[in-house]
């Protein structure tokens, strides 16, 4: 995937993000997930290693092999993975949709916020389907943009998350696409699929989800797309400045703000 088919890019302050989002929703989002002694586990597009280093000490006697199409993003999670202590991991360039594996050589998937950067997620997931072993499992976390609101609430911030959704589609992705996990684990032939909303809810008795997750890892995001959301026309600058405005309102006492991500599981 190139830098700009992709909506988050692969900056710095992407790279960070991340992190923050998996360290601050790692409670949230990896609740119970411990792959056992000896299991392979395919992580596909682990990005800059935000969950990798979660999954690496859940399970640490598993043999996880963690791939993405970004050899710079490898570099980044080889050398988080290093730096935490954990010896569990090997790293590969690799495109999901051609994955160098043989079929049936992995006991579990995992894939955690890839999905959504896809033209063709069902076939991503009939592909790793067909690397699972029969009895595998599939782990597949995705948010949904459209479950966000906040309070106060404004058009003008309404109409700057608007425009990420927007610019996202565009590029062939769809940020709404935690609603439809479901199906497409059942599409993708998955048995015993089952789908858990997990609710983020942020209130100033939270400081750190209102510095870890509403302004460090939602509003950065959506910050993210300033240029491209203004050089298409989707907004005027005005309008802009003052959605980002509101929601880093809504990041203030008093203010709060709620997100839903979805975490989908199924058997081969
Ligand atoms: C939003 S990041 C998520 C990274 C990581 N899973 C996390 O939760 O922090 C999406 C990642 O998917 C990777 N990706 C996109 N298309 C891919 C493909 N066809 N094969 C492998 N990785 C892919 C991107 O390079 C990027 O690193």
């Amino acid at each position: 995937m190139s830098e700009a088919q992709y909506v988050h890019g692969y900056s710095v302050r992407e790279a960070e993000r991340l992190h923050d989002q998996a360290h601050t929703l790692s409670a949230l989002l990896h609740e119970g997930i411990a792959y056992a002694p000896g299991r392979r586990v395919l992580e596909a597009g682990c990005g800059t290693g935000a969950q990798t280093v979660l999954l690496a000490a859940s399970s640490p006697d598993a043999e996880l092999v963690s791939i993405d199409v970004s050899a710079d993003s490898l570099a980044l999670a080889r050398a988080r993975v290093e730096a935490a202590g954990h010896h569990n991991v090997s790293f590969r360039i690799a495109d999901l949709f051609h994955p160098p594996f043989a079929e049936c050589s992995f006991d579990d998937v995992f894939v955690c916020f890839v999905l959504e950067h896809l033209a063709e997620p069902a076939a991503a997931l009939g592909t790793l389907r067909r690397l699972l072993k029969p009895g595998g499992t599939i782990t597949v976390i995705e948010g949904d943009h459209g479950s966000w609101y906040c309070h106060p609430q404004t058009a003008a911030a309404s109409r700057t998350v608007a425009c990420l959704i927007e610019i996202q589609a565009r590029l062939g992705g769809d940020s709404l696409i935690g609603r439809r996990l479901y199906p497409l684990l059942v599409q993708a032939g998955f048995r015993e699929a089952s789908v858990i909303p997990r609710m983020v809810y942020v209130d100033d008795t939270h400081p750190d989800l209102v510095e870890g997750f509403s302004r460090n890892t939602f509003i950065a995001m959506v910050e993210g797309v300033r240029r491209q959301a203004l050089s298409l026309g989707l907004i005027d600058e005005s309008t802009w400045n003052q959605g980002i405005a509101d929601m880093y309102r809504a990041a203030e006492p008093g203010g709060t703000f709620c997100y839903t991500f979805f975490r989908g599981t199924g058997l081969k």
